[in-house]
């Protein structure tokens, strides 16, 4: 933990809420978008240029028109009407992450991919996207179909994957703690974990362990939806790693020192 966090946890608890307020509302590295994206680019690119080339080509990508036809196929099979294009696909990873997630395993350019957590395949299409335009790469997801409780979930996990992205891609059905033990063992190591399964505080501290455990040296662990608990802070708390955000909702660390 960081002097920050120290001082933070020395204030009595009425008065944390507040001072968290004015430090999140003063601070010149608060979480604006524009910092996130200054700390990302500067952490895991070469450069800034690096970074805005992975989101240009993206926006310039085949992948770009099908996310249209992923909204249509969404607002059909769930009844609702998204009209903005930035918006997320509910549920799903946000938007600012999926694209950054997207850029990440551009320059990562990692073997073997985990994710938890699939629903419609929000995620997994961006990851199997930028994989596809690595030219190498295995992205592997879990998820328990009986465990889908979303709207419109009449269809198998990641049932908006685009076909032609799917050879890269293997879906293990079940929940993570039954398969990642066994999983993970098997791949021997992990270059990019995305948990964005089971958001309870058990769940992704189980997750994150094991995962930490099978991440290669140069890998990365990421989470979705990090203020939900304390889990991803606490699990911060006691690795030695580098971390920051790919948007306001997720985080990721990576083993201390690495470029
Ligand atoms: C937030 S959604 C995933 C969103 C997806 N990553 C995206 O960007 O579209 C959560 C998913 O986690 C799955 N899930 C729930 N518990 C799980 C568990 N224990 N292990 C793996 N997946 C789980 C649910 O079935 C659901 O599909």
């Amino acid at each position: 933990m960081d002097l920050k966090g120290h001082l933070y946890r020395l204030l009595p608890g009425r008065l944390q809420p507040r001072c968290k307020r004015a430090y999140l509302t003063l601070s010149p590295t608060r979480l604006t978008p524009g910092n996130i994206q200054r700390s990302l680019s500067s952490s895991l690119f070469d450069n800034d240029a690096a970074y805005r080339s992975y989101l240009a080509e993206l926006d310039e990508s085949p992948f770009t028109e099908y996310r249209t036809v992923m909204r249509d196929r969404y607002d059909e099979h769930v009844g609702t009407q998204t009209t903005n294009e930035q918006k997320s696909i509910s549920g799903g990873l946000d938007d600012t992450a999926a694209r950054n997630l997207y850029a990440v395993v551009r320059s990562l350019q990692p073997s073997v991919v985990v994710e938890t957590g699939v629903h419609y395949g929000h995620s997994t299409a961006y990851i199997l996207a930028a994989l596809s335009r690595n030219g190498h790469g295995h992205l592997h997801s879990v998820d328990p179909v009986a465990a889908s409780s979303c709207p419109g979930d009449t269809e198998e996990p990641g049932w908006l994957v685009p076909e032609t992205l799917r050879d890269d891609w293997t879906l293990h059905v079940g929940r993570s703690q039954r398969v990642l033990p066994e999983l993970l063992p098997e791949l021997g190591s992990v270059d990019l974990f995305l948990h964005d399964s089971d958001h309870s505080a058990p769940c992704m501290l189980f997750e994150f362990e094991l995962a930490w455990e099978w991440l290669s040296e140069r890998g990365l662990l990421v989470s979705d939806d990090i203020h939900w608990n304390d889990a991803f802070p606490t699990f911060l708390d006691h690795r030695d790693g580098d971390a920051g955000r790919l948007s306001l909702n997720a985080g990721y660390v990576r083993p201390s020192g690495r470029r």
